[in-house]
Order: C-alpha cells, then sequence, then structure tokens
C-alpha cells in the first residue's frame, strides 16, 4: 500500500523540500539532506530502488541511456515511515546518527550499506563507498577478465580497441558498470552505476572490505537490484536494462568468418567446401575487405561483382550472410559516396568544439562519425541499410565502435568533440566526447537495430557489436574482440561469456580458434567442443594469421569438430527454447554453475570453465584444459548422466553442496553431463536450421525427480512469435527409484504447426522398458527408444521398467 507520507530527513537539522527540481521528488521517495546534497530514493520496482545525489537546489536531469524512460518513470507500492522506505522486498534506512544510508532485504539483513565517509568528490570525479563484508563474491561487469569472483580486483569502464588483449587488460571495449554481490547475509543483491563516463569500481582490493565505485564526472545515479538469489537479480537487472530480443534462429547455428573472405568466388567456394565437408553452417561473416576502399555502405563490385547473387545464393545453400558495417563513414568530398555526402546534407556528424566536422583515420583513411546521440541521425543511419538488406544480407556487424580511432595519442575520439544530444528525455544539449564515449558504441548498435527493424518490420534483427553499455543488449548481441590462439584465451572465452551473460548480454560469441595467432590443432579443436554449447559459435581469425577454417588441420580434427558442430544442431530445440527463454526473463543462455547451485563452491571445486545451459545440461570444462592429466569435475549434488554415453554417473559422496568426479582427459570428448530429471528436446540433423528436420522430434528424458522440460518453436525468423504464432508444449514425468514411470505431454499452446509429425522418447540410464498409450503397448523397436505421433492435444504415456 502506498503511504504518501512526506519525510524529509537533514544531516543538519535544516530539511527542505528542493522546489527548483527539473524532476521533482516523488511524495513518497526517502529525501534526505546531507553535507550539501540531497539524497533521493526512489522505488521504481518491489526490488529495484533508484538513488540520485545531487547538490542541494541543482538536481541533475532524469534521463538515461541504459534505462528506458518508462522503467525509470515506474511506480511501486511503499511505505515511507520516518527515516525509512520500504517495498515488499527491499527497505532504504537512512540514520541521521551516522549520516550513512543502507539497503536492508525484507528480512532485515543489510544487503548493500554505505561506509563511513560514503562519498569524496574531487572536483567533478566522485568515489562512492560501500561496505563489503568477507565473505561477499562479486560477479558481473560485463567482458572483465580475470576470475568470475572480481572480489580484490579493481577496474575502469573506458571503451577500448584491446587487440591483442591479455588476462590483466584493463580497460576493455565494452562498459557495464553493474555487479552482483553474492555469499552476504541478505543474499544476492546488484547495483547498475548508471554512469556513461569513465567509471571504476574497487571491490576491497585498496581496502579489504570496502567496495569503491565512481565516475570522472556527471550525476551520481545508482540503482540496488534486490535478491536474494543470483537468477533474481539477473532477472530485475534485465528488467531494469532491458532483454536481449530473440533474434532468428540462425543466430544459434554455426557461423564461418574470417578477416576477410576477400572475394565473391572466396566466399563461394567457402560455401561449397563447407557442405562438401558437412560442416552444418548456417552464416558466413563478411569483413571490411567485401567494400570498396573500406568504405561503409559500398560493395566492391571489382572482387564481388554479382554481390545480390552471392547473398541469393547462399541463401539458397541455406547460409545467411551477415556483412560488416563500422561506423566510420569515409570523409570523401566530392566523390559521390552517399553516406558523406547525405551526412554532411543533414548535419549528421560529430563536431569539434570550433564547430568544424570532427575527422579521424579508420579503415578507409580519414573519415567522420555520426552524431548517434541524435534520434534524427539515428534514423538516417539506419536508413542506410535499404540496400544492404534489399541485397538479402540478414544481419549486420558494428566493429570498431569504442570508437577505434588509428591516429590519436588515446586510439579514440579527443575529449574536444562535442556531442549534441537529442534523444529520448534527454534536454537537448551539448556533451562532451567524456561523457558520451562509454555509450557512443551502444548508440550505433542502436541505430543499426532499429533502422533493419524499420526496414523490414516483420523481420527479427540481428545486429553484433564489440563495444556497448548497459542496456546494450536490447540491440546488439556481441562477442569479446580481438582474442589469441592461446589457451588462456580459451578460458577467457568462457569467464567472459559468463560475465557478460550475468550482465545482460545473453549473446555471446568469442573468436573460435583465437582472432590472433592461430591455434594448434588441439586447441582449436577443443575450442570448438566447448563453443558448440556457447550462445554464438564463430569461428574468425585475423588478416595474417593461419587459416582456421574446421578442415585445415586435416580429416582426423575436422572428424570431432564437426562431431560437436552437429551435437549443436540435434541439440537446437533446447537452444532456442533457452533463447525464447532467455528473451523473456534475462536468464543468461549459458550460466555459471552457481546460477543454479549456490553450494556448490568449495575448495576443491573448480568450476571456473564449467557451466551450464538452463542448470540442466552442465559442461564440466577442465580448469587446466591444456593439460593432459585426470582432474577431478565438481558436480553439485544429486544423480548426473553423461550426456555422450546416456548412462548415470556414479559421483562419490557429497561434500556438502557438490560432489567430484575422476576424469581422464580424452581430446575427442568434452565432459558433458544431464542432471537426472531432465528432458532434452533434440532433432534428427541438419546441415543449417533452414533446413526441415526430417524425422520425428526427439525427447531424451533422463529419469529423476523433478522431472521435465519444455518444447518452444516458430518460425524462426520473423516476429509472428510475437502475435503468439509459436507453440509450447510442456514435458512432465514422474520416476520411481531413478526409473521412468510416466511422461506427460500438457496441451500445446500456441498456433505455429510444427514441423514434426512424430515424438520420439528415448529414456536413458540403465534398464529396459515397455510403455503404452491410450492403453496400448508401444513397439520399443532399438533398447528404449518409443515412438509415437505428434501429440498437439497432449498425453500421458505410461513405462514398465523390466
Ligand atoms: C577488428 C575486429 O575486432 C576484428 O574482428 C575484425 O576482423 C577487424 N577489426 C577487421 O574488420
Amino acid at each position: 500500500m502506498t503511504l504518501p507520507q512526506k519525510w524529509y530527513a537533514g544531516v543538519f537539522g535544516a530539511v527542505a523540500l528542493c522546489t527548483m527540481t527539473a524532476t521533482p521528488a516523488h511524495a513518497d521517495d526517502l529525501v534526505v539532506d546531507r553535507d550539501g546534497t540531497t539524497v533521493t530514493v526512489h522505488a521504481i520496482a518491489p526490488g529495484v530502488m533508484r538513488v540520485r545525489i545531487a547538490p542541494v537546489g541543482a538536481p541533475a536531469q532524469d534521463a538515461s541511456w541504459a534505462v528506458p524512460a518508462d522503467v525509470r518513470h515506474g511506480a511501486t507500492p511503499v511505505t515511507l515511515a520516518g527515516n525509512v522506505l520500504s517495498t515488499a522486498l527491499l527497505r532504504a534506512v537512512y540514520d541521521p546518527a551516522t549520516a550513512r544510508l543502507h539497503f536492508e532485504d525484507a528480512a532485515g539483513h543489510t544487503v548493500l550499506g554505505e561506509a563511513a565517509h560514503p562519498i569524496e568528490r574531487d572536483g567533478a570525479r566522485f568515489t562512492l563507498r560501500a561496505d563489503l563484508p568477507l565473505g561477499e563474491h562479486i560477479l558481473g561487469l560485463g567482458d572483465k577478465t580475470g576470475p568470475l569472483d572480481r572480489r580484490g580486483q579493481s577496474y575502469a569502464l573506458w571503451n577500448s580497441d584491446s587487440f591483442g588483449f591479455g588476462s590483466g587488460t584493463d580497460p576493455l571495449y565494452k562498459s557495464i558498470p553493474f555487479f552482483i554481490s553474492t555469499g552476504g547475509r541478505g543474499g544476492a543483491y546488484g547495483v547498475l552505476l548508471d554512469s556513461t563516463w569513465r567509471t571504476w569500481f574497487d571491490f576491497g582490493h585498496r581496502a579489504q572490505t570496502t567496495l569503491e565505485m565512481g565516475a570522472e564526472a556527471g550525476p551520481i545515479d545508482y540503482y540496488v537490484i534486490a535478491g536474494p538469489t543470483l537468477p533474481d537479480v539477473v532477472h530485475r537487472y534485465t528488467a531494469l536494462t532491458g532483454r536481449a530480443p530473440l533474434p532468428p534462429r540462425w543466430a544459434l547455428g554455426y557461423q564461418q568468418s574470417r578477416w576477410s573472405y576477400m572475394s565473391e568466388a572466396e566466399v563461394r567456394a567457402l560455401a561449397t567446401r563447407l557442405r562438401a565437408e558437412h560442416v552444418p553452417t548456417d552464416v558466413i561473416w563478411l569483413d571490411i575487405d567485401y567494400q570498396d576502399r573500406n568504405r561503409p555502405f559500398t560493395v566492391d563490385h571489382q572482387t564481388f561483382p554479382d554481390f545480390a547473387g552471392m547473398v541469393h545464393d547462399l541463401d539458397g545453400l541455406g547460409i545467411k550472410t551477415v556483412a560488416i558495417t563500422d561506423l566510420h563513414v569515409a570523409s570523401a568530398p566530392g566523390q559521390g559516396y552517399g553516406p558523406y555526402d547525405s551526412g554532411m546534407a543533414g548535419d549528421q556528424f560529430v563536431h569539434r568544439a570550433d564547430g568544424s566536422v570532427y575527422v579521424g583515420t579508420v579503415w578507409p583513411g580519414p573519415a567522420v562519425f555520426p552524431e548517434f546521440t541524435r534520434a534524427s541521425t539515428r534514423a538516417w543511419w539506419g536508413s542506410l541499410f535499404a540496400p544492404l538488406v534489399k541485397d538479402g544480407v540478414a544481419g549486420i556487424w558494428n566493429d570498431m565502435n569504442e570508437p577505434a580511432i588509428f591516429d590519436t595519442p588515446t586510439k579514440t575520439m579527443p575529449e574536444d568533440v562535442v556531442h549534441r544530444i537529442a534523444s529520448d528525455d534527454f534536454a537537448p544539449r551539448t556533451a562532451t566526447h567524456a561523457e558520451i564515449h562509454n555509450v557512443f558504441g551502444m548508440l550505433n548498435t542502436r541505430a543499426t537495430y532499429d533502422g533493419l527493424r524499420a526496414l523490414a518490420p516483420d523481420e527479427r534483427a540481428f545486429v553484433m557489436t564489440r563495444a556497448s553499455y548497459a542496456g546494450g543488449q536490447r540491440y546488439a548481441a556481441t562477442w569479446t574482440g580481438d582474442n589469441s590462439a592461446t589457451w588462456d584465451h580459451l578460458k577467457l572465452a568462457i569467464s567472459q561469456t559468463l560475465s557478460l551473460g550475468l550482465s545482460g548480454f545473453a549473446w555471446v560469441g568469442t573468436d573460435v580458434g583465437g582472432f590472433t595467432g592461430g591455434p594448434t590443432p588441439e586447441l582449436m579443436t577443443r575450442w570448438f567442443e566447448y563453443s558448440a554449447f556457447l550462445p554464438i559459435m564463430r569461428d574468425h581469425s585475423q588478416k595474417g594469421a593461419p587459416r582456421a577454417e574446421p578442415w585445415v588441420d586435416g580429416p582426423e580434427q575436422l572428424a570431432i569438430r564437426r562431431r560437436y558442430v552437429e551435437e549443436r544442431y540435434r541439440l537446437m530445440p533446447t537452444l532456442y527454447a533457452l533463447a525464447e527463454t532467455s528473451a523473456r526473463t534475462g536468464d543468461p543462455i549459458a550460466r555459471p554453475v552457481i546460477y543454479d547451485w549456490p553450494a556448490a563452491v568449495g575448495e576443491d571445486c573448480r568450476t571456473e570453465m564449467s557451466f551450464t545451459l538452463g542448470g540442466r545440461l552442465l559442461v564440466a570444462g577442465a580448469p587446466r584444459p591444456e593439460q593432459h592429466n585426470a582432474w577431478q569435475a565438481c558436480l553439485p549434488t544429486g544423480q548426473w548422466y553423461d550426456y555422450w554415453t546416456g548412462t548415470t554417473v556414479k559421483t562419490p559422496a557429497s561434500l556438502g553442496g557438490y560432489g567430484l568426479l575422476t576424469i581422464t582427459p580424452d581430446p575427442a570428448v568434452l565432459p558433458v553431463f544431464v542432471r537426472a530429471g531432465t528432458v532434452l528436446v533434440r532433432q534428427p540433423l541438419v546441415q543449417s536450421t533452414a533446413q526441415r528436420p526430417d524425422g520425428p522430434l526427439e525427447l531424451d528424458v533422463y529419469p529423476g525427480p523433478d522431472c521435465g522440460g519444455a518444447i518452444y518453436d516458430d518460425d524462426g525468423h520473423s516476429m509472428a512469435f510475437a502475435r503468439g504464432v509459436a507453440l509450447r508444449q510442456t514435458i512432465t514425468c514422474i520416476s520411481v527409484d531413478g526409473r521412468l514411470r510416466s511422461l506427460t505431454l500438457a496441451p500445446r499452446t500456441g498456433s505455429y504447426a510444427p514441423w514434426w509429425h512424430q515424438i520420439a522418447i528415448v529414456v536413458h540410464g540403465e534398464g529396459q522398458y515397455r510403455a503404452q498409450i491410450d492403453g496400448h503397448a508401444l513397439a520399443a523397436p532399438a533398447g528404449a527408444r518409443f515412438v509415437v505421433p505428434d501429440q498437439p492435444k497432449g498425453t500421458t504415456i505410461t513405462f514398465t521398467p523390466e
């Protein structure tokens, strides 16, 4: 219930409601004057409170690139009693005696509490301090390298072209100023520091039990996000900043890239080879060399004489084309280069302080940069994709959008570049590049995404970006940039993917095999194995590096790589259902083991290379994948099945939340396990997601407690799913003593007509079964595999162990 009771506490006794504010405090906000500042706490949802701190009488404008206005202006029932603002899930408590603010969960456990001297200012720059009790662990911050647990580390956020980065490189390409604390008394909580300026975080690095976060300048504006579980925080954070929309299904297919496939002939030959080698493939990527002199929105017709014909023919093979379009428009006056000419005519490019157009050198040579902070410029940029869309290009790759500039000492725009914001609920104003830098790449992708959606309103848009900011997941998938062909980078591929997933970016890829260097055959094969289970699987390599297509190391390695790609395609219904869930809930597609099993931690439980898909399929990565000696996989307590053999795994006695299993490494086998009580939905092998599978939909049942799964399908590319042209069917099953007794398909919902006419049920584990449907015995031609007609109305199949 809302109690519209006003309460204003002043540290120094003087309490005043600011009347000059551009964004008046809501009547039921907690408003405190402290040390010349006004602290305003506003609850926008039961589990999310926003804190803004501004000089008394000079509140900052209420605007944000990360949090859309309608979300920011959300309100929720609160109680304001004295110096305590409460929702059902969170309490903000201001203590006038200590002049500190803290947040508690509903049970009264502090989640985030200001430390002594909670704010330090140095000119425009500020640092906020909170307590970081021992026992808390920190996750998040997007693409940051190093251990997933960021406790004891400090970081800077400044989007940087980080070619050849290593595990200690910081800052990196993206700025996602969001972290999650776990392990505290109140469970997990999250914080988004909504500042596009250069920001920094210190998680007990300088002082062991102090958390610091700050920014170079700008308003103090942050959100406290309630748990108590890690998934709760991720769900709330993605409700706040938006969720990655469901992309076309082909985004889950295998993707082949190289800087660059230099000609149409080379691309056609590549497609032919991929099909001849039977490596299932959905996408070929075109890097900068398909363009005329590296100019965005052009095609080099010398080397790609029939670009549209090529794209069309690839489509015929079930292969989509994704083309790069960088944000640096060639500065080419008087040369008939449309994007430059129309951009200049419309004053679309960023200016220097003296009003001249800023020119920096990138791939095309001298280049100019769209003013993406203006809605009108974004619309102009979006319209430039019309020819590529007309030619059938299916997705767009926005690279170099930190922005990377070659000829400046900082490798990016100088700070005397002045942006002209005119967007959303920002008051039109100028802003220095220092303020806009970290959000520039995200606004580039926003322009691209919105442009693609406008040009083909009933198609899902696919955009890939290198740089981004909090909320950028609304517009683009991402990859981790210019990694290297080393075992360390294979490890980073996992940790960066998981961290980005917890930070809102469910759609992540790494350059499979490493961008620079050239992998050993074994490393490349392992990278294929892991990536087959990660959200985006794209093989990409640097110009000049050894070729990195799947076959380059000979037939034996190719056979293993192909087998993993094939496995991914067989699992496509499960992957696609996970993607659809992620778009609705914000759950990462690949997530750390602790996401579902917070107790699976311990000195000897090493899961930094492990992850799960939906908490049911667990990839147990070796902590040192380069070593060949036996190692101990850590499996959360419970029964598990070996994914490859379908047999139950004999896990040793539980050591609290987990058990250890000795693994003898085999270069051709990635240890993958399935939680007992899972139904995985699989399909017959196809060479592309565009191909209709031939045969039944397969339900792989791994008997156990809490048994179930889900079928989801739609046409895989249009927006019809949003109008209900989709299909959902819930599966539940009952097991007794690890043997399956029944499997129930609930009635199907949604109007999409599926490709399958039959359903095959495969029961894993030991022993044989007899099965019955509607009182009739089912024949079991081979092992425990039963085939029934499709069951749109739902049914129950009973099983009798033999
Ligand atoms: C840098 C990107 O990170 C890389 O993936 C790409 O191949 C090159 N730019 C060339 O476009």
